[in-house]
């Protein structure tokens, strides 16, 4: 069975042109030109009174041109899609019409079949715009990249441009209009390291997490983007640099799905202040949050040289017992002084906790404190079906009460530590398992494997063990420990020298 043909509006003030557009669609099976208007007004009033699928408009219209008319046209009529098809290839043309809301932008040198392809897609909901003028704002961003002097780089509009394009585009089809490498591509949207092939189940739907920024470009007025640096559940973290202050900081953007509400907007701007008033040195500083013009929640924090925990882990397997005591008894610095002024983390794992390994030694900060709680559901886990299901947070660091959805408090933290400690001492995650769900029933009901002197080749300090398996206790009641007390095991595990240090 043939499908409805599109319905199409041409609008254009040059009979020849009209008369070209309609001969080529009546040839075609699959569109139905439905009307023609010669100028910007009358444009408006036949696609009220036609209702086309798309209307083709041209720019330079007597009266209201084309990109205002495409405006008050998609504004009258949702359904309606704007293709812009001009002679106009200058940057300014594009960014207005995008501006205006067109779902596409074409060359009027453009093939009969290119432009039956992009009507197809235009018309399935995705945005098109001619290849070629893809290709010259990827040739400009490249030259960019690699340096280029003054004047052959990205200038402002084009940066625009390629902000709007990355919010209507996916990355695989911003990587083909720019004609990118896949090593341009891998610079500007591979996830780090840090995330690559982990064993632990992230959230699905990665590709879709937070919003993309090109290098280059200048976000909330102040910010200017110079590396991506990786990706999680909740959103995309990029190397920038305070314009004013010329100062290198790290951009947090989060998914705007995680504040489509207002009470998750007010929860996030909490959040975000309790976090930003803890001063430590093993808690990293935020210095400025907010919601962007274009709706996307930041956070602005000290950029971390160094990698995550989960970087370390997953290139040297585990960590030396001086190592280990170095590093958590940092982090238990840290989690003791936010702890001390009733923060919970919520969200400890390796990849929150960055290690800057430096000549004298690892200087060690926890990132994201208090982002968890502003989860929408308010829940680790939502199921979608029985075997496809979406986590925010990661299953293998989430306490017996996260995993049940239940009320947190500062002893969900000294679990997710447990976890992170043992696998950081043995090389192996404490709960693992083929599938999220049975991650979960582990953390649930089960107790982790003993660590064993098989296990490290070396005797474990019973102490130590001791303190990572009451962590470990699924009753919150049972873990008897806080950060400062285990703090103090591993201070007199290590003798003195790590006694005081907040490296
Ligand atoms: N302030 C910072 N300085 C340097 N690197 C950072 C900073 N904050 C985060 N990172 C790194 O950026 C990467 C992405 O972090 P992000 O928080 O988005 O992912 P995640 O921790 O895996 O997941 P989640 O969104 O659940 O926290 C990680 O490798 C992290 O170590
Ligand atoms: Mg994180």
């Amino acid at each position: 069975m043939n499908s409805e043909p599109i319905s199409i509006l041409i609008v254009e003030d040059q009979e020849l042109i009209r008369l070209g557009l309609r001969l080529s669609f009546q040839r075609q099976e699959g569109f139905v030109v439905v009307g023609e208007a010669a100028d910007g007004l009358s444009a408006i009033k036949k696609a009220i009174e036609l209702r086309p699928q798309l209307a083709i408009v041209d720019i330079g219209l007597p009266g209201l041109n084309g990109i205002e008319a495409g405006r008050r046209i998609k504004a009258s009529l949702p359904a309606t899609k704007v293709l812009i098809l001009t002679l106009k290839d200058d940057d300014d043309s594009i960014l207005d019409a995008l501006h205006a809301g067109a779902d596409g932008y074409c060359l009027k040198d453009i093939s009969q079949e290119d432009l039956s392809e992009a009507i197809s897609r235009i018309v399935d909901g995705h945005f098109w715009i001619q290849p070629r003028l893809g290709r010259r704002l990827g040739a400009a961003f490249v030259k960019q990249s690699a340096g280029a002097v003054e004047g052959e780089t990205l200038t402002s509009r084009k940066r625009e441009i390629l902000e709007i394009l990355t919010r209507k585009l996916s990355v695989a089809e911003i990587g083909q209009l720019l004609s990118f490498t896949e090593k341009e591509m891998e610079e500007q949207f591979a996830p780090s390291q840090s995330e690559a092939g982990s064993a632990d189940a992230k959230p699905q739907g990665k590709q879709s997490s937070g919003p993309r920024l090109f290098v280059g470009t200048v976000f909330a007025g102040r910010y200017r983007i110079d590396k991506f640096v990786g990706q999680g559940g909740m959103g995309r973290v990029y190397q920038a640099t305070h314009l004013m202050m010329d100062r290198k900081v790290a951009l947090k953007l989060l998914h705007p799905q995680f504040i489509d509400d207002r009470k998750l907007v007010k929860k996030f701007h909490q959040e975000s202040k309790s976090a930003s008033l803890l001063n430590h040195p093993n808690i990293v500083t935020i210095f400025d949050f907010g919601v962007s013009d274009d709706d996307i929640p930041y956070l602005v924090m000290d950029f971390i040289e160094g990698c995550g925990l989960d970087v370390i882990l997953r290139e040297s397997g585990r960590l030396s017992l001086t190592e280990f005591y170095e590093i958590f008894s940092a982090v238990l610095a840290g989690l003791n002084e936010a702890h001390e002024n009733g923060i919970v983390h919520c969200d400890l794992k390796p990849s929150n906790i960055v290690v800057e390994r430096t000549a004298r030694g690892s200087r060690v900060k926890i990132v994201d404190f208090g982002l968890a709680r502003i989860q929408p559901v308010g829940k680790g886990l939502q199921f979608r079906s029985t075997d496809a299901f979406e986590i925010v947070g990661s299953p293998l660091y989430m306490s017996p009460e996260q995993c049940k959805g239940e009320a947190l408090d500062q002893r969900t933290d000294i679990y997710s530590l447990g976890c992170v400690m043992y696998e950081a001492l043995c090389g192996q995650p404490a709960f693992n398992g083929s599938t999220p769900m049975v991650v979960f029933m582990k953390q649930v009901e089960e107790m982790p494997p003993p660590i064993t002197r098989e296990m490290l080749g070396y005797e474990p300090p019973q102490a130590l063990v001791d303190m990572i398996f009451t962590a470990l206790r699924k009753a919150p009641s049972e873990r008897t420990m806080t950060a400062l007390e285990m703090r103090q095991v591993l201070a007199a595990l290590s003798g003195e020298k790590f006694g005081k240090t907040t490296l």
